[in-house]
């Protein structure tokens, strides 16, 4: 069993009847949903899924989890996610699946959030992982330059035939390459306050848990 199958099946043991469940996006999420749809098949557990993907959406729906959408609920119980790194702070870069929208809609308005992560994404401080924006294409290329002005290093995300990448909303992604972040807190500020961006991956003092896969085992960190 490789490490992202490990933390998603102990991510999944958290989960009991009646709960209406954040359903993360990316390869490892993806092992969290499988065994959700093993124990709702065979063992009959009752939940709801709010997916934070039309990928996620689908595997819920392969697997027999009945889904509604953040509109449709009152509020998640727990939301189960990947992240591209977890800073010593519990801060997180999300979005590397480009589902960083929704990702941060739905932890917003859940009750516990759970990070299901292999050790290679713990890091001192955040930024060696591109840092994702979504933006409205209308103005994009004015965002660009503001960004490589500050020494951001802007890149747009590209598709696999080489097109601008179209988020789930019909976004594109911007990603900074920044190395380092060491004041997260400053830079999501000054992000959340430009027209156009909208959203960016700094989650920050989100997490609740972190489940973190290792050689050595599973290790649960609150
Ligand atoms: C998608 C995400 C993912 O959770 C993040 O990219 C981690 O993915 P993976 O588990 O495949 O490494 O934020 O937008």
């Amino acid at each position: 069993m490789n490490l992202k199958q490990l933390v998603g099946i102990e991510a999944a043991s958290y989960i009991t009847d009646g709960m209406i469940v954040g359903l993360g996006t990316g390869s490892t999420a993806y092992y969290f949903i499988e065994e959700l749809g093993r124990r709702v098949r065979d063992e009959h557990l009752q939940i709801t899924g709010v997916p934070t993907s039309f990928a996620s959406k689908q595997q819920a729906i392969d697997c027999q989890i009945p889904v509604a959408t953040i509109d449709e609920v009152p509020y998640v119980d727990v939301v189960v996610d990947g992240a591209d790194e977890v800073s010593a702070e519990f801060h997180g870069i999300k979005g590397g699946g480009a589902a960083l929208l929704f990702e941060k809609i739905v932890a917003s308005n859940s009750k516990q959030v759970i990070w299901i992560v292999d050790e290679s994404k713990l890091v001192e401080h955040l930024g060696n992982f591109p840092l994702p924006i979504e933006v409205i294409p209308y103005g994009e290329e004015q965002l660009f330059s503001y960004f490589e002005s500050q020494e951001y290093h802007p890149t747009f995300r590209l598709d696999q035939d080489g097109e601008k990448l179209v988020t789930d909303c019909k976004h594109h992604i911007i990603d900074l390459h920044l190395e380092e972040i060491r004041a997260p807190h400053a830079l999501a500020d000054e992000l959340d306050h430009l027209v156009g961006v909208v959203e960016h991956g700094l989650f920050l003092d989100m997490a609740h848990t972190i489940i973190v896969g290792a050689a050595d085992g599973v290790k649960t960190i609150h």
